[in-house]
């Protein structure tokens, strides 16, 4: 991000602005939460625990209107096997969101990572699983089917049902390559994350999904398939699509609009892009990845939207490189500032969640080593202190005013008319792994 040109006053600004401090009490006017509201739109946060403590719990429900678990609904800390099953982390969620009013998205089914024996054999995207623990294709499907079943069939059954908690779902993460090195726009699916071969030279990152699957073969159904399973498991669910590195315009946003535009246009029941927005301020030794650009996410907003899908912010932070001054917070605070401003001015996007609280307990600090301070919040032990990127957003969402109260509403989605798969081909009913074609419009070969 490159936005900065006064920085003397942006100090003097800054310097006053953390002065003001926060102190943890009733929620005034001014706080995150009300203004939220007031604006029809859900400010969240990542939560690494449900059980943080009252100084987490008041600084939370002060200021957001609805969380996501950073890490403890992801498949490897509910599942440990097939069949096996760990509801703690998941119900301690679900209590907390219907102890303080709040919702919850949920995180995340078909991801490449944090899958326990779906990604086995997952050292940095280089190791394959080794040949014994390798599924066939219908076993990947099999476990897929079963696993999102079971979660959601558990949150539904759980005390007389919670579905309602959950207001949107990850249902696929990362399913494009990082940066879309091998391109691109005219190959429909070049641009997504591989198995094995040459994918190694071009993303760390591969997919043991599309290894399992023979997505490269198969034109990534696997995705398909989730989403319609998921929707067979509750056709109220609102279903995303969430990635990273896609926000501005290239490559990898390219390959996700294609994506994105190919799964609606099959009737595909997924309802929104998740935008993760992992981002930084500054020189940044970290490649491509996070760099950002305001004028660019306006517009690959705006063709998102054309397409009928909504738009979430799922994950942003900000970092910027070690130390931190009062420079670099005002950099911050814009960089807030602008994307809550994006944002407001789009009607499709109705969520902004930061990923985590306070910035000591950040991903970011084991990740890259040498940034940090990417979140709202400073602070150590109980004191959780708002940076200026916190009064950035307050001031955002005081002075944005195109953002009608109610604006956003739950979307019921009923597909209208048949599914087709990525070939064209109309299928019996919406996927839920291989073999639901409808054989009888597959192009007869015999007629020579
Ligand atoms: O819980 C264990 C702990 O028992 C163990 O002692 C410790 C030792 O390494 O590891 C702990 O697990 C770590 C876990 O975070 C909880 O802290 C994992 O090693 C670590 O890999 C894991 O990192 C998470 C990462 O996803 C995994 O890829 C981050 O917290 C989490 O912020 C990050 O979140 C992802 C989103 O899910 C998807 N989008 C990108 C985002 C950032 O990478």
């Amino acid at each position: 991000m490159r936005i900065l040109k006064n920085t003397a006053g942006a100090a003097a600004l800054a310097s006053s602005i953390l002065a003001a401090g926060f102190g943890v009490a009733e929620a005034q006017p001014t706080d995150l939460k009300t203004l939220a509201i007031a604006r029809g739109i859900d400010v969240g946060l990542a939560l690494s625990s449900s059980s943080g403590g009252a100084a987490v719990d008041t600084v939370v429900t002060r200021n957001f209107t609805g969380f996501v678990p950073e890490n403890a609904t992801k498949w490897g800390n509910i599942s440990s096997a097939p069949g096996v099953y760990s509801w703690t982390g998941t119900d301690g969620m679900l209590d907390f969101a219907q102890k303080y009013g709040m919702k919850m998205r949920f995180h995340t089914f078909v991801w490449h990572q944090q899958s326990s024996y779906i990604a086995n054999g997952h050292t940095n995207g280089v190791a394959q699983p080794p040949e014994a623990n390798k599924y066939t294709r219908a076993e990947a499907f099999t476990h897929m089917r079963n696993h999102i079943g079971a979660v959601m069939g558990h949150i539904k059954g759980r005390n007389g049902g919670q579905m309602h908690l959950i207001s949107e779902w990850d249902v696929v993460n990362e399913a494009a390559a990082r940066d879309s090195g091998n391109d691109d726009s005219q190959n429909l699916y070049g641009g997504m994350r591989r198995s094995t071969g040459n994918s190694v030279n071009l993303d760390s990152g591969l997919s043991r999904w599309t290894g399992y699957t023979q997505g490269e073969t198969n034109d990534f159904d696997y995705i398909d398939s989730a989403f319609a399973i998921a929707h067979r498991n509750d056709t109220t669910a609102r279903l995303v699509y969430n990635d990273y590195d896609a926000e501005s315009l290239g490559k990898k946003s390219n390959t996700v609009y294609n994506l994105m535009a190919k799964l609606k246009n099959r009737k595909i029941p997924v309802h929104v892009l998740g935008m993760q927005c992992h981002w930084y301020i500054g020189p940044s030794n970290t490649g491509s990845s996070g760099a950002w650009d305001p004028q660019q996410i306006v517009t690959n907003m705006n063709r998102i939207a054309a397409l009928g899908l909504d738009i979430s912010i799922t994950e942003l932070d900000i970092r910027f490189q070690n130390p931190s001054d009062s420079t670099k917070l005002y950099q911050q605070r814009q960089a807030y500032e602008t994307i809550m401003s994006i944002c407001l001015n789009q009607p499709r996007c109705k969520k902004f969640y930061v990923w985590g609280l306070r910035d000591g307990s950040s991903w970011i600090n084991s990740r890259f080593p040498g940034y940090g301070n990417p979140l709202l919040f400073s602070g150590s032990g109980s004191t959780y202190t708002p940076k200026p990127a916190y009064y950035g957003l307050i001031a955002s969402l005081q002075t944005t005013s195109v953002r009608a109260p109610g604006a956003r509403g739950a979307v019921r989605f009923t597909p209208a008319g048949p599914a087709y798969d990525i070939r064209g081909r109309q299928m019996k009913s919406l996927p839920a792994g291989p073999s639901s074609l409808v054989r009888k419009t597959v192009p007869a070969k015999a007629a020579r």
